[in-house]
């Protein structure tokens, strides 16, 4: 069988997966600290990740943005970096804020330094947002293609992530998925470019639609800056956040907090 023929395959085998786990409730763990939730969450990812190469020859995985996937990051680095072949994980983001790769701000540059330069990972596995294209938009549509060439989903289907990291912001949103913005209407597309008018920039976010089509979502938050924003997504249906949105449709959601961050609950 030609190597093209098998990859196809691999594609299709890949993306017809039985669903693990219809919709299950949401698994809500909480760690006395934010080094022990780290240590966790680099042990749950390690783990899917190896259950995903034994089933289907790879692992793929969209990473987050902001500040708290950092501790993760590290944690993979300096106690996990032999528990995965890195050579079948390959790397995309959630989101991307709309500026060059070296950026301070770029979610790509934060990976890049924290976990994509620290481990044997190559430069092919690894599928960047194009921030730093004038038009939002059209890195979006450029993603999607490459979403499309990477996991062949059928027509009328949507790319299935093995795992997926998210966070939430004060106000609720998680990736670009922001109270008020268009993107979080958008039902077609894998990939949008949104205007956030509180920050009066462009982002460029993965839609609902993948993000609900995922195998496995964590919800990584620490701190008690975040203790109020998690109270209300855990325990008010009615407060209509744009986390609130993300239920995977089959797949599992899980939320791992820190102590600080599970404060209200
Ligand atoms: C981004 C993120 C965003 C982030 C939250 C939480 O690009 O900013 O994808 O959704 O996860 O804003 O950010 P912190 O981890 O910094 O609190």
């Amino acid at each position: 069988m030609t190597s093209s023929l098998c990859s196809a395959l691999r594609a299709v085998l890949c993306w017809t997966r039985l669903p693990d786990a219809m919709s299950s409730p949401p698994q809500v763990r909480v760690f006395p600290s934010k080094e022990e939730l780290f240590h966790a969450s680099a042990e749950l990812f390690c783990a899917l990740g190896s259950q995903a190469i034994r089933e289907w020859g790879r692992y793929t995985v969209a990473l987050s943005g902001g500040s708290t996937p950092r501790g993760l990051h590290q944690t993979l680095v300096a106690n996990f970096s032999k528990q995965l072949p890195w050579e079948k994980v390959f790397f995309f983001w959630g989101d991307e804020r709309h500026v060059p790769p070296d950026f301070p701000e770029s979610n790509f540059r934060m990976a890049k330094e924290t976990l994509l330069s620290k481990l044997p990972i190559p430069a092919e596995n690894v599928f960047r947002m194009a921030g730093n294209l004038p038009d939002a938009n059209q890195a979006a549509s450029i993603y999607e293609q490459a979403l499309r060439e990477f996991f062949h989903p059928p027509p009328g289907q949507f790319p299935r992530f093995d795992f997926i990291l998210l966070g939430i912001g004060p106000d609720g949103h998680t990736a670009s998925l922001f109270p008020g913005t268009k993107a979080l209407e958008e039902k077609q597309h894998f990939v949008a470019g949104n205007w956030v008018e509180q920050h009066s920039t462009w982002r460029i976010t993965l839609t609902y639609s993948v993000l609900n089509n995922a195998a496995n979502v964590m919800f990584l938050v620490e701190g008690s800056g975040k203790a109020e924003i998690v109270r209300k997504a855990l325990n008010d249906p009615a407060a209509n956040l744009p986390c609130q949105g993300v239920q995977p449709e089959s797949g599992q959601l899980m939320w791992y907090l820190d102590q600080a961050a599970a404060a209200t609950l």
